[in-house]
Parts: C-alpha cells; sequence; structure tokens
C-alpha cells in the first residue's frame, strides 16, 4: 500500500468543525485493543466517515503488522521535523487514514517546547480532516496512555473475562475519574464465551465503579473469542474485511453503531490535541 499524502484542508463532512476522538485502552496487554481499534474504525469508515486510525503504542505498535502496511515514517518523524503529518498518513482499506506509532513516542513528554509546538500545530489539522480518529493506545496506565485518553472525547476501555483484564481495566478507570475526565467512558468485554458472561462481566465493572467511583460506564458490547480473528491476524488482515459476513464482523458493526450513538460533548470545549498536551506538559 502506498504511503500517500493527504489533503488536510478539506472542508470537513457535515456540520462538525473537529474531529471526534475515541481512545481505545485497557490497562492490562494483549486484550485485544489493536484489533478493536482497527476493526471499529473501519466500520465508520464504512459508512462514508473520514476516519483516521492513529497508532500511539509507544513501544510495541503494531498496527502496521495488522494491516499489513510498510511504516517507513511515524509520528517521530513529525517530532523530529523530518516529515509532515501529511506525509506520514497512510491510506488503508474503506479510505481509512493511518498513522503509525514510534518507538520513541514516549519521549513525547520530553520533547522541547519548540518541538511541542509544531507537533500540536501539524496534528491540529488532523481534527479538521476527519469526522472521527480513533486512537489504539499501547496497554498499562503510563502518563502518555493516560493523556491520550484524557484528551480524547470518549474512551473504549477493553477487558476480556479474565480477572487480571477486569483488575486493571478498572485501575484505567480509576485513574481517569481521579483525573477528572468527563467524557463517557464506555466498556467492550472482547473474547468472551457467551453473550451472557460478556454482559455480566460488564455488569460487574459497572456496578463496583458506580459504587466506589460514582461514575456510569456505558455498554458498549460483547465480543466473542473467535477463532477467525486469529486467523485473520495470521493472515495480516482485520477480520471485518477477512470474514465480513462473520458474527464477530457484525459484532464489531454493532460496537460502531453503539459508539456513534453517545453523546460526546465535553464540557471544556477544548479540542484533543490543546488537552493533549495540557496533560503532557
Ligand atoms: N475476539 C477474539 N477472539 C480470539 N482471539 C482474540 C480476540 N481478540 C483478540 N484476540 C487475540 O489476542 C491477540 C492480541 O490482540 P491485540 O494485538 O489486538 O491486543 P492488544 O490489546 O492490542 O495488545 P497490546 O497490549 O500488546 O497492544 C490477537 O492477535 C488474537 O490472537
Ligand atoms: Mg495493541
Amino acid at each position: 500500500m502506498a504511503n500517500q499524502a493527504v489533503n488536510l484542508q478539506q472542508a470537513p463532512v457535515g456540520d462538525r468543525a473537529v474531529a471526534r476522538v475515541l481512545a481505545v485502552t485497557s490497562g492490562k496487554g494483549g486484550v485485544g485493543k489493536t484489533n478493536i481499534a482497527t476493526n471499529l474504525a473501519l466500520c465508520m469508515a464504512a459508512s462514508e466517515k473520514r476516519v483516521l486510525l492513529l497508532d500511539a503504542d509507544i513501544s510495541l505498535g503494531n498496527l502496521d503488522l495488522l494491516l499489513n502496511i510498510r511504516s517507513k515514517y511515524n509520528i517521530s518523524h513529525v517530532i523530529n521535523g523530518s516529515k509532515r503529518v501529511e506525509d506520514i498518513i497512510q491510506l488503508g482499506p474503506l479510505g481509512l487514514q493511518i498513522i503509525c506509532g514510534a518507538s520513541g513516542l514516549d519521549q513525547l513528554a520530553d520533547i522541547s517546547e519548540s518541538e511541542q509546538h509544531r507537533l500540536l500545530q501539524h496534528l491540529s489539522g488532523l481534527q479538521h480532516a476527519s469526522d472521527t480518529i480513533v486512537i489504539d493506545t499501547a496497554a498499562g496506565i503510563s502518563n502518555s496512555v493516560v493523556s491520550f485518553c484524557l484528551a480524547a472525547d470518549h474512551v473504549l476501555v477493553v477487558t476480556t473475562p479474565e480477572v487480571t483484564a477486569m483488575t486493571d481495566a478498572y485501575g484505567m478507570i480509576k485513574v481517569l475519574v481521579r483525573k477528572r475526565f468527563d467524557g463517557p467512558i464506555s466498556v467492550v468485554v472482547n473474547m468472551a464465551q457467551s453473550i451472557a458472561e460478556g454482559r455480566s462481566i460488564y455488569q460487574r465493572l459497572a456496578d463496583v465503579a458506580a459504587r466506589f467511583l460514582r461514575v456510569d460506564l456505558y455498554y458498549a458490547g460483547v465480543l466473542l473469542k473467535d477463532e477467525r480473528l486469529c486467523a485473520a491476524v495470521r493472515s495480516r488482515q482485520p477480520v471485518v474485511l477477512a470474514y465480513p459476513k462473520s458474527q464477530i464482523a457484525s459484532s464489531f458493526n454493532s460496537l460502531a453503531a453503539r459508539l456513534g450513538g453517545i453523546d460526546c460533548s465535553r464540557a471544556d470545549g477544548g479540542t484533543f490535541f490543546r488537552r493533549v498536551f495540557r496533560w503532557l506538559t
């Protein structure tokens, strides 16, 4: 797939002046964030929205592997000034715009003020070139991961039925609440054995969060454990493209529809990348 420049000056579609930003996060690693972010972004792109998928994984970014794209340039080249942001956006399937992650992205907080301003200026333009930005975060609750979540309009927390995944998902939700994230927090249960099991996992998290954190968690859906997703990963294709008629592809479509229906208006009215930098600095 060729590395193509994307026109950032395009007029926004509809009446939204800036993109809505969804951060996909989890706490625990390996629970399905990258697959969920990618398949969700593709479902949104299929409904003719301009969607940008940003790999914010600072150490093991693997969006390029899943989408089978070569990423000669990534966000670190924008930071060091060797590339403009429009030069590092790749065009993927269904017109999906993709920015690959950098192993140096964890140094974001250490970059100089002039570099920060340059990056801010470059990334701000993305908001006007997209309707939705989906961020695939790294595992854990490092400053960088939390910053991207705090800056987003909406956070999707991924868990599995495993106790460790649930504990880490709750840990992430707790950090967001403590840091006064004021957008919606949704939960998707991945790799469930049944819809009923997934729903009960969501309910347990939602009950604990309501009781101890006084926050409502939105139900985003359940994704079953499905060998087709693994087969798709092995063939380096997102499952919604490899098996578009499968049950899991239809679950991803429902997830996209449900998330799209959640009101994300934020009290502070600030734009995404300004909020990122507020939390990074
Ligand atoms: N619904 C599912 N059914 C079966 N296997 C799944 C499912 N979701 C994820 N997996 C398996 O989990 C693996 C890890 O998924 P993925 O890379 O999306 O996780 P991640 O949370 O992004 O990991 P990391 O924390 O390392 O970034 C996949 O390669 C696949 O084998
Ligand atoms: Mg990942």
